[in-house]
């Protein structure tokens, strides 16, 4: 149902109507049209535009279409433009013209972007809540895993012993960001586009601040124009999905590596691994592949919305429609993906014994000499040289640089007494990095103590957000 014929002499081509339609996608927005419409109607009883008798009928009928939509027993059918359409397509069949009356005053550009803006504040929580569980993994692992010694990396060349609930806790604290940008997202996005009607405010609805107020909003937008203009809050969403994705990009390089023959490090779960139809003996880590490959899809997304974007003259244009399904892809993709990769992370053990052995190789803990030296008076950079020549010599014997014997150490420099033995190996090394950040497993505690703590504030307030929203949501 078109709502825009009056001036035309005829309805649009098949291939312009096909062009434009857009119900196959934003039909999702309609729980949220159903609520939006009802705030408007009660703001036009306010304004007198609806009498009380009529604005509750058209209530009474949103409401009851509301009921069939989410019972799917109300569909859009192929001559519906959008899910705006469709709506009053419903509402007409129940009230007759009454059903047309409802939109007086506001335009479809201040509806579809207070739709959207619920239907992404909705989602956004959906999405925090999700990771909290991921963080709560993590940080669970963390803690078992908190004097497991294990290789530490730059360059993936061996680097440092470290604790390999270190590794783990990492993550925690990278996904803590993540939901401080949820957060604040929600509190900058609070402003009701409502009442900007086509663009410039409407007449018929005074009080854009009543609406705001009955769906939730802190406020209603100041500036009629960018509030049907901004698509800032979606831009800015879409990049906290994509650095999300990111960040389970690179959990999930991390589990592939780790849990290949060569590494041996991770004991991937049957129920979180899947089969070869060719090979029987493989087990591999599509999950974490896939988290991997779906980062692609996340930064894609953001691109093309900010690209459509970036060109557009202030006020509605249609080009802003193409804001919609790169939004609801990153969604959908995050609320797949991030139970399954948490699933995975709860259930991966690690081979403790294996990580243990491989956390001296490659000269480890030569830093413990050069740190050792640097804590007797010498200048760091005459320790690192000395450190260095006990790694030539090493090397030229085939061993590893604390292999070195006593005499040998001191026979580089005086000063390598064999007091350095208390740090010259991996358990040592570890104990000896207590400041805040470290990886012993002193700092460690603390580490997850905190991380437990931000975390529960977060799980505390998306769960106030929620009920909020319900409450505001309900009809
Ligand atoms: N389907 C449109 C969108 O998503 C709704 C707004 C249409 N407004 C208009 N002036 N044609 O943006």
């Amino acid at each position: 149902m078109a709502l825009w014929g009056g001036r035309f002499s005829q309805g649009p081509a098949e291939s312009v109507a096909a062009l434009s339609r857009s119900v196959h996608f934003d039909w999702v927005l309609a729980p949220y049209d159903i609520r939006v419409n009802i705030a408007h109607v009660k703001g036009l009883q306010e304004s007198g535009i609806l009498s009380e008798v009529d604005g509750e009928k058209i209530m009474i009928a949103l409401t009851a279409l509301g009921e069939e939509i989410d019972a799917g027993t109300f569909l859009p059918i192929d001559s519906d433009e959008d899910v705006h359409s469709a709506i009053e397509r419903g509402l007409t069949s129940r009230l007759g013209p009454l059903g047309g009356a409802f939109r007086a005053g506001r335009s479809r550009n201040d509806l579809v972007v207070t739709d959207f803006k619920l239907y992404l504040i909705d989602h956004m929580i959906a999405i925090g809540s999700a990771v909290t569980l991921l963080i709560e993994e993590f940080t669970t692992k963390a803690d078992e895993y908190k004097s497991a010694i294990a290789p530490g990396f730059t360059h993936l060349q061996h680097a440092q012993p470290i604790n390999f609930g270190h590794e783990l806790a990492k993550h925690s604290q990278a996904l803590l960001r993540d939901l401080s940008r949820i957060h604040d997202w929600l509190a900058r996005n609070s402003s009701s586009p409502l009442g900007a009607g086509a663009l410039a405010g409407s007449a018929l609805q005074p009080h854009p601040e009543n609406s705001a107020d009955e769906l939730g909003f802190s406020h209603a937008h100041e500036n009629s124009i960018d509030a049907v203009s901004d698509r800032d809050f979606v831009s800015e969403a879409l990049f906290v999905f994509a650095n999300i994705g990111i960040h389970l990009s690179r959990i999930g390089e991390e589990y592939t590596l780790w849990s290949t023959s060569e590494f041996g490090w991770a004991k991937l779960d049957d129920a979180f691994s899947t089969g070869s139809s060719i090979m029987p003996q493989k087990k591999n880590p599509d999950i974490a592949e896939l988290a991997r490959g779906k980062s692609g899809r996340l930064i894609g997304n953001l691109t093309s919305v900010m690209v459509m974007l970036k060109g557009l003259p202030f006020a509605y244009n249609r080009d802003l429609q193409e804001d919609k399904e790169p939004t609801f892809d990153s969604v959908e993709t995050l609320l797949t993906l991030l139970p399954a990769l948490t699933g995975m992370v709860e259930s991966t053990e690690f081979d403790t014994a294996r990580m243990a052995r491989g956390a001296t190789a490659g000269h480890a803990l030569a830093t413990e000499i050069a740190d050792f030296l640097a804590r007797s008076g010498v200048p760091f950079a005459t320790a690192h040289e000395i450190s260095g020549s006990c790694v030539r010599l090493a090397e030229s014997l085939g061993r590893e640089v604390h292999e070195l014997s006593d005499e040998e150490l001191s026979s580089i420099d005086p000063r390598l007494t064999s007091e350095i033995r208390s740090t010259l190996n991996a358990q040592g090394a570890t104990a000896s990095r207590t400041s805040i950040g470290g990886t012993s497993t002193s700092s460690i505690i603390k580490q997850i103590h905190s991380m437990k703590e931000r975390n529960q504030r977060f799980i505390d307030f998306f769960d106030s957000q929620r009920s909020n929203f319900l409450e505001m949501i309900q009809v």
